[in-house]
């Protein structure tokens, strides 16, 4: 009888040790996943904003999270020569930031390579600070202090996100191609147009659309686009202004969420909402390409050889005491296509370049610093093509893409060009 007793206690001491372990190691997972994921159960409210906050949708990735996130090996990353060497080390704000960092980046050895999400806390620059580094600060457009006093400001909130997006359609797991469009609250006619069009999702092809939050002169337009995302399951919202020199950040936050809601897309399609693609000469493009092309794709209209404009008065202007050098060849952001095995290296190498007034510019800086050149294609038209043709489904036949097109032609050359009347 003893012995009997005896035996049942050491089962009843061995299991409940074995639960034990198991329960703290689920913990563990736990812990580490709601560190790395970061988004917040609730969404934090701007001040002076303080009522329709949109819904978050489910947020939790039906995927295991983060898995590329967690898995980059920092020490994979290497910093190209030529982009070290091509931007100038002199007296400009943004120069002076970017050696700085790659400073940073050549001291820390392999093994304490911290992650460079810790450097930023988002403490927004002093004005006493900015005015230290910049001297004549004074004259740069009051916009521009927006911009500097948030450059170190790289996390905010996702409040709409779509973690299912790049779950897998009818059993086959990879998604081939993401649009990826540039959108801000209020457009959501062109949204529709786009949706009703070239980016309607189908086997394979799947779209979002990146949006900040209205500024707080406009009427709120919360409600409604918690309503449109929840209707049309493709709107990602962040908690930040969105205004022209955070595009920047936009693209940062969404290099974020690609990693960790669809880390597996063959290639990303990133624009703006008022270009015309055409998807099916996009993927017939895409499936011509060869092994190697296909990994190494940075394509769109080149801009190459392109400086800073010094003319206060345009949207591009570039202050001589922010930066100074050429900059790279990048792909015109309305519209260019790239490999999404790149996500990696470009959210990675984003950190340690400062953010830049303007994002397609950023964009060229990030690829020239993963060693990838941007590679020209003529059917890629940002700058539009002859007056004459562009409502001639014909001629858009051939392109991959023009900007720029209302919704209304957008709908009618989509319709025209898919027409089984049209002889070309
Ligand atoms: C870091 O790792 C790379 C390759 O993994 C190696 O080439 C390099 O020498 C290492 N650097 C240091 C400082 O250990
Ligand atoms: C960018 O967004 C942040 C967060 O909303 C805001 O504080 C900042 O002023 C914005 N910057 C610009 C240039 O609009």
């Amino acid at each position: 009888m003893k012995r009997k007793y005896m035996k049942l206690l050491i089962v009843a001491l061995v299991s409940s040790f074995c639960v034990a372990i198991f329960f703290s190691k689920l913990k563990d997972v736990e812990h580490t996943q709601r560190d790395l994921a970061k988004i917040p159960s609730v969404p934090a409210v701007t001040p002076g904003k303080p009522t329709t906050v949109p819904v978050v949708m489910n947020t939790k990735p039906k995927r295991k999270p983060n898995q590329k996130l967690m898995s980059f090996e920092l020490s994979a990353l290497t910093i190209s020569e030529t982009f070290r060497k091509d931007i100038p080390k002199n007296g400009a704000f943004w120069n002076r930031k970017l050696h700085s960092f790659l400073r940073q980046f050549d001291s820390t050895d392999n093994q304490t390579h911290k992650d460079p999400r810790d450097k930023f806390k988002c403490q927004p620059e002093s004005f006493e600070l900015l005015q230290t580094n910049i001297q004549d600060i004074h004259s740069y457009p009051p916009l521009y202090g927006d911009f500097l006093r948030g450059m170190e400001c790289r996390d905010p909130p996702l409040l709409i996100g779509q973690p299912g997006k790049c779950s897998s359609d009818s059993g086959d797991d990879q998604i081939f191609l993401l649009f990826a469009i540039k959108s801000i609250p209020r457009h959501f006619e062109r949204r529709q147009a786009i949706r009703e069009t070239w980016g309607r999702e189908r086997h394979q092809v799947r779209t979002v659309f990146l949006l900040g939050r209205s500024s707080e002169d406009d009427p709120s337009l919360d409600k409604l686009v918690s309503y449109e995302a929840q209707q049309f399951q493709d709107l990602l919202v962040w908690d930040f202004h969105d205004s022209f020199y955070n595009l920047t950040l936009k693209e940062h936050v969404f290099f974020k969420w690609m990693l960790e809601s669809c880390p597996d897309v063959s290639f990303v399609f990133k624009g703006d909402d008022d270009v015309f693609a055409n998807t099916q000469a996009i993927l017939d493009y895409l499936k011509s390409l060869k092994p190697e092309e296909s990994t190494a794709l940075y394509t769109g209209q080149v801009i190459f050889d392109a400086s800073p404009l010094r003319d206060p008065k345009i949207k591009y202007y570039v202050p001589q005491s922010f930066y100074e050098g050429p900059y790279p060849p990048y792909a015109g952001g309305g519209g260019f296509l790239f490999s999404g095995n790149l996500l990696p290296s470009l959210y990675h190498v984003s950190f340690y370049i400062p953010f830049f007034p303007i994002d397609d510019v950023y964009t060229g800086l990030c690829f020239k610093a993963i060693g990838i050149n941007a590679v020209k294609h003529n059917s890629f038209r940002t700058f539009d093509i002859r007056e004459q043709d562009r409502e001639n489904p014909c001629v858009h036949k051939d392109l991959l893409l023009v900007h720029q097109r209302d919704p209304q032609q957008t709908m009618r050359l989509w319709r025209n060009m898919h027409s089984d009347m049209l002889t070309c």
